[in-house]
């Protein structure tokens, strides 16, 4: 998974390419390059690493050119050194490509027997070569490019440039998103219109099997059968300002101290404080109707569907499954009629959850998308969807995207609960207040920084760590760990607290931090028992709790953080924010890269 762009320019492109790329860095940060044509030859600048790299490239050796595409790389197949950064290139034809050819290998042998060298260790080598050969067998490039697409299997989007056709660029869609836009005698390609929002909010968004003929002034479009066909040109909201860090040394750290203020964003849409109830937009399905709920996602947000499923079983009485989308699409689930199927991603453009939203379309779910990004796949092919507004989320580890889901998620939760009869007005109004109080009971979070900066010092030298808890508690903990592996490379697991003593217990020795997040809600007594549990073995417990559970422990944690009391229905969207906190200073105190960890990406776009 990847990030393309391309541009049929009026001036040198390289600079837009680069502008274009560090919007899409999100997708892959392991190599960049850019093809231009330059006096119709194809040319290459390429670098291993991130963006900064490539620029520095092409600092040093300029690259000129009117039309160019670009790429910045998630390594599937071959090592991210500069031979395998894209766009990869014979001297007829240069090529972008995110997603995986799974019919690589017998594509290559083929074009082995033709005698055919490659250079590179890629699946998307192949693609190059194919298109290379029907050219030499005299096909223009639109029909040498029609006839690749048809020979690939897998998903991919595409770009290709052509040398001698300055005027031409053609985009392909199968699996992974592109978009076209549309300028004054310039066109582009890009993997999503945040790409493309400095340059246009003109935006085309190819659809399955679609592939596009770009020239100066315009696009032919053709669907998977290579008809001609009409696709709409939608206004694009995506901002053409570059994110900052603002003060802070990381955006990861920015994103953690703006939760206050997206969470009270997102409440905003959604909640009525006046007469505290919650207003959802209107959907296209009655929620009284709904049998069942199944909520699908991936990574973090997948620990957003477990905190819902929770509370959706407990508060609005529903049966729930919660599933991760790269297990969920190849399980052949029955999905019973009437059910409503919720799928949760800070992107929209999750390969296996947008694969999870198809199935469950066709097994005729009514089909949810709770996204961060309005003009996102999983948005636009859902049936309804709700936004989140985190804003846009920079740092690889999602931070201020996960406690937003959670907020969208109690708002829903409420709502399915009022609309199945589960709660009463006075239910809902005391829910509504608890979640209307989150964001200063966030600030006062937040202020716990310093001291979970000292005890960070504590854990970074460890090389394992143990995350505790029940009931909504305990997705915070698997949360609270996967932030942690994330970010600082340490170990770490998150546990049930009562499943503690079916194995993890074995691990326990005085070496081992183990946090617990226990607010003092009714399964904070089964908690505190497994504290003692693991004090008994010599653990070193660190306990997120509340000031009523600080004292019911009693003094034997060897660090306690005091957070605010707060109604228990709330408690994972407030403790998710020590556990982040936590994470970011141990990474800091290793010295890992915190926004871009190594082999991670923050868009996932292949499965
Ligand atoms: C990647 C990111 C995670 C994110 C997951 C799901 O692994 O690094 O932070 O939770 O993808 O992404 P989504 O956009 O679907 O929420």
């Amino acid at each position: 998974m990847c990030g393309i762009i391309g541009i049929i320019g009026k001036a040198g492109v390289a600079p837009l390419l680069l502008e274009g790329l560090k919007r899409l860095e999100y997708r892959g940060y392991d190599s960049a390059g850019i093809a231009t044509l330059v006096d119709s030859r194809i040319e290459r600048r390429r670098a291993e690493g991130r963006i900064v790299n490539l620029a520095a490239r092409i600092e040093k050796e300029p690259i000129a050119g009117q039309t160019g595409i670009g790429h910045t790389r998630w390594a599937t197949h071959g090592i991210p050194n500069e031979i395998n950064a894209h766009p990869h290139a014979s001297s007829k034809v240069a090529v972008v490509h995110n997603g995986i050819i799974e019919n690589f290998q017998a594509l290559r042998k083929e074009l082995e027997g033709f005698g055919i060298h490659f250079e590179t260790d890629t699946d998307t080598e192949v693609i190059v070569h194919l298109i290379t050969h029907y050219l030499d067998e005299g096909l223009t490039p639109e029909a040498a490019t029609a006839k690749t697409l048809h020979r690939l299997e897998g998903a991919f989007a595409l770009g290709v440039i052509f040398a001698n056709e300055s005027s031409l660029m053609i985009g392909a869609r199968r699996g992974s998103p592109l978009a076209i836009g549309y300028g004054d005698g310039e066109m582009y390609l890009g993997s999503d219109a945040l790409a493309l929002a400095p340059l246009t909010s003109k935006i085309t968004y190819l659809e399955e099997g679609d592939w596009a003929v770009l020239t100066p002034t315009g696009v032919t479009i053709h669907d998977e059968t290579d008809a001609v066909i009409e696709r709409k040109i939608e206004k694009s909201a995506a901002s053409g300002a570059l994110e900052g860090k603002g003060n802070y040394p990381h955006f990861m750290l920015k994103e953690i101290f703006e939760q206050p203020a997206v969470i009270g964003d997102t409440l905003h849409a959604l909640l009525n404080p006046v007469t505290r109830t919650i207003v959802l937009p209107d959907l296209p399905f009655d929620l009284a109707g709904i049998s069942r709920a199944t909520i699908i996602a991936c990574g973090t947000s997948f620990y957003a569907a477990l905190v819902a499923k929770y509370w959706l079983e407990a508060v609005a009485g529903l049966a729930v499954d919660v599933d991760i989308a790269s297990e969920f699409r190849y399980r052949n689930a029955g999905m019973p009629k009437g059910g409503l199927a919720i799928f949760i991603s800070q992107s929209g453009e999750t390969a296996d959850t947008l694969a999870a939203l198809r199935y469950a379309k066709k097994q005729g779910q009514h089909t949810l998308a709770l996204v961060n990004v309005a003009e996102s796949s999983l948005a636009r092919e859902a049936e309804a969807s709700l936004l989140t507004y985190a804003g846009p989320e920079i740092g690889v580890a999602s931070t201020k995207a996960f406690t937003t889901q959670l907020t969208v998620l109690a708002c829903l939760t409420i709502a399915l609960a009022r609309a199945r009869g589960a709660i009463d007005h006075a239910d809902e109004a005391r829910l509504s207040a608890a979640l209307t109080e989150v964001p200063s009971r966030a600030v006062e979070v937040l202020n716990h920084d310093e001291r979970l900066k000292g005890l960070a010092d504590d854990i970074a030298g460890v090389r394992d760590v143990l995350y505790l808890g029940r009931g909504t508690s305990y997705p915070i903990a698997l949360e609270g760990a996967l932030k942690l592996k994330e970010i600082s490379y340490i170990h770490a697991e998150g546990y049930a607290a009562g499943e503690m003593k079916h194995g993890p217990i074995a691990l326990i020795d005085e070496g081992m931090p183990i946090i617990v997040i226990a607010p003092s809600d009714p399964l904070f007594e089964k908690t505190a028992s497994n504290v003692q549990e693991v004090i008994a073995r010599g653990g070193r417990v660190i306990f997120l709790s509340d000031r009523t559970g600080a004292e019911r422990l009693g003094r034997v944690a060897a660090a306690t953080i005091e957070l605010p009391e707060v109604d228990p229905f709330v408690t994972p969207i407030l403790y998710a924010i020590p556990v982040q906190l936590l994470a970011y200073h141990i990474a800091v105190l290793k010295g890992t890269n915190v926004d871009q960890p190594r082999n991670l990406a923050k868009s996932v776009t292949v499965e």
